[in-house]
């Protein structure tokens, strides 16, 4: 086997077609999806253009659908203008002014809901102060803020003025926030006193001035938002509360149109080395793929309650719950806290109580929940639900059949969505009334959207088990523009590999013989023992399928004869196992991945811990395992951790 070759040596049979009701009422038929792929194929360009021209409010119509001059800095829609917030919100003021935008529900139990109507006053309040501070279109806003509809009030009135905002998710630290309002010269912060979660409170306000103390110059203002009520300092002249700044505002306000190129905003993710990117994403390409998605694959209806459960400070939040929902005139479910305060319960009480019938959450989320048993969402009733959604990391079979049979009634249908923060919106994934699933798989990409798996040469692979790079052929409407004061590192992160001929997306993927895409995991992650290429995933889906198993994550670390040893971490749904125990469980563990996988996957060391390391996101960090395993010296920056006492466990001294 050459060593330049991913292998694939999971072996998934199961699949699962949607059922007949659901077919029946489905937004998307196959009919129609096959329609959407034949024109995608045979006109890609009047594919995008008509889309566009049908679900976009344009104030002037665009005269160019694509623009490849300056490859690989695509535009799209040239010479149209549109606002986004006005597509969001006036276009239903009409017919579904009084319909629920949003219901809110804080940690500690408060509830609240905004009808579209309610929501563009406050939108227009907020955007009216943003500029009576001298806010103006293509100024950077960051928004440092707890999970309450402010948050997204907030990310309107951004859009509505033409400003440009940044998200910073309310967990990151001081320093995290100085280094992105440094970056993107931010003019203002909005952010609040203080945010529930987890029974306490995260104290926004004062890791704002902190991070304000220490630089970010630009920074001419800071609204608050009074949430928790706690003390906090108010620097004269620089910081102004909320609801001051919105008294004496209008409820109603103007939006700025502007170029379908406009930035509409910047949100920065970790890359694996230096400092965060800023992902640049453009009004109205964005716009369009949020749109869309959100009725294709979440097959939105009048009176359906989409939950999708991210924070506002990831991607997902942005384009499933701040944008693309309203976009469609849904009504959209927001928490503020914890998805265990003040018990297991939590998620499962708050679909019960507001009648949910759409679910979107991650898998990390999902292993969790399940790891506390089957129990919990039994006592609550489900029975609304009517299609589940994942998203954020590959879902290992296993909790991707807990999620059915337990969360879905063993009959409703399940969207693993891939994408990334670059992509925008949903890229690969089932069209619920249509695709026949199979747990673990994100199945096919969708029309418009040519993803392909290639080799080291960037030759399409077409065997079912090679794997190799994830890479889309053709620039799609949401795809980022740019990172965000540095073109360059866009070009090389994301083109240079295969001579800017198509985006690599990082991901390593293979394709079954129906066509179906499984991500196997960060192409960095990649295992090589002895000549054999191991995406991560597979090891771990065998793992977490012993019933001891909740979670695992598996690294590589050198190995004089192998190339690569594997070390696995583990945790159980019980305690974490010590002494004779855990030496059982050790080979026992060892020799079911043996059986189930092949020889070669058995783990070398496997470590037991009561948590794994997670980035705030929920995503698993390999790269600080890796480390871990190999005896190294820890340089990354572990602030982001949720829990640095595990580092400890994981090296094997606690
Ligand atoms: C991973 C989140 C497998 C993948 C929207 C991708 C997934 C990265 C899936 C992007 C999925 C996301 N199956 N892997 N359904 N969804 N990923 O930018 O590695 O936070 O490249 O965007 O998450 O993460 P990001």
């Amino acid at each position: 086997m050459s060593d330049n070759k991913i292998e694939s040596i999971l072996n998934e049979q199961r699949s699962f077609p949607p059922p007949q009701e659901f077919i029946d009422s489905a937004t998307i038929k196959a009919a129609d999806l096959e329609a959407l792929y034949a024109k995608a194929a045979a006109d890609y360009q009047g594919y995008w253009g008509d889309l566009a021209r049908e679900t976009i409010h344009w104030q002037k119509p665009f005269n160019q659908v694509l623009d490849e001059s300056s490859a690989p800095n695509y535009t799209w829609f040239r010479g149209g203008t549109l606002n986004v917030s006005y597509n969001c919100l006036d276009i239903h003021l009409e017919s579904l002014g009084d319909k629920t935008a949003i219901i809110f529900e804080g940690e500690e139990g408060d509830t609240r809901s905004l009808s579209y109507a309610e929501l563009t006053a406050e939108v227009c309040r907020f955007a009216n102060a943003l500029k009576a501070s001298g806010m103006e279109a293509g100024d950077r806003i960051v928004i440092y803020m707890p999970m309450v509809p402010e948050a997204v009030i907030a990310m309107q009135a951004c859009a509505r003025i033409g400003a440009i905002h940044s998200v910073v998710f309310g967990g990151f630290s001081a320093s995290s926030l100085r280094d992105r309002i440094e970056d993107a010269g931010a003019r203002a912060v909005i952010t609040a006193d203080g945010g529930h979660r987890g029974g306490r409170v995260v104290e926004l306000k004062a890791a704002t001035d902190k991070a304000l103390a220490g630089g970010c110059a630009t920074i001419e203002k800071v609204f608050v938002l009074k949430r928790s009520g706690q003390e906090i300092n108010m620097q004269e002249g620089r910081d102004l509360w909320w609801a001051d700044a919105v008294a004496d505002q209008s409820a109603e306000c103007q939006p700025t149109f502007v170029d379908s190129e406009h930035p509409l905003f910047l949100l920065y993710t970790s890359g694996s080395t230096g400092k965060p990117k800023g992902i640049q994403h453009a009004a109205a390409g964005y716009l369009l793929n949020a749109k869309i998605t959100n009725q294709w694959v979440f097959d939105l209806h009048d009176d359906d309650v989409f939950w999708c459960t991210a924070d506002v400070g990831w991607v997902t939040g942005h384009s499933y719950v701040a944008y693309g929902p309203l976009a469609v005139g849904a009504t959209i479910v927001m928490y503020e806290g914890a998805p265990t305060y003040p018990d297991g319960g939590r998620f499962w009480s708050i679909c019960e109580k507001h009648g949910v019938t759409v679910f979107y959450t991650a898998p990390t989320a999902i292993r969790a929940l399940m790891k506390l048993g089957d129990e919990i969402p039994q006592s609550y009733d489900l029975s609304r639900i009517r299609l589940l959604g994942t998203v954020g990391e590959p879902i290992n079979p296993e909790a991707w059949m807990w999620y059915r049979q337990v969360i879905g009634r063993d009959k409703i249908p399940i969207v693993d969505t891939w994408w990334q923060t670059e992509t925008g919106a949903i890229m690969i994934t089932p069209i619920p009334g249509v695709t026949a699933t199979k747990p673990g798989s994100c199945t096919r990409p969708l029309p418009g959207i040519e993803a392909d798996i290639v080799d080291e040469n960037g030759n399409s692979i077409d065997s079912p088990e090679a794997g190799g790079y994830l890479v889309i052929r053709k620039p799609w409407p949401s795809m980022l523009r740019t990172i965000w004061g540095d073109n360059q590192r866009y070009i090389e992160t994301y083109w240079r590999k295969f001579n800017n001929r198509f985006y690599v997306a990082g991901d390593s993927a293979h394709r079954d013989a129906d066509g179906f895409y499984w991500i196997m995991g960060r192409i960095d992650d990649v295992l090589n023992v002895a000549g054999h290429r191991l995406g991560t995933m597979e090891v771990e889906s065998v793992l977490v399928a012993h019933e001891r198993v909740a979670e695992a994550a598996v690294v590589g670390r050198p190995h004089d004869v192998k190339g690569e040893a594997i070390c696995a971490y583990v945790v159980l749904k019980g305690e974490r196992p010590t002494g004779a125990e855990a030496e059982a469980l050790t080979s026992e563990l060892r020799n079911w991945v043996g059986e189930e996988l092949a020889a070669i996957a058995k783990p070398d060391d496997i470590r037991f811990a009561d948590n794994l390391p997670k980035t705030r996101s929920g995503k698993i960090m390999r790269r600080l395992l890796r480390t871990i395993a190999r005896g190294e010296q820890i340089t990354q920056d572990t602030s982001t951790l949720e829990d640095e006492a595990i580092l400890d466990q994981l090296r094997g001294d606690a």
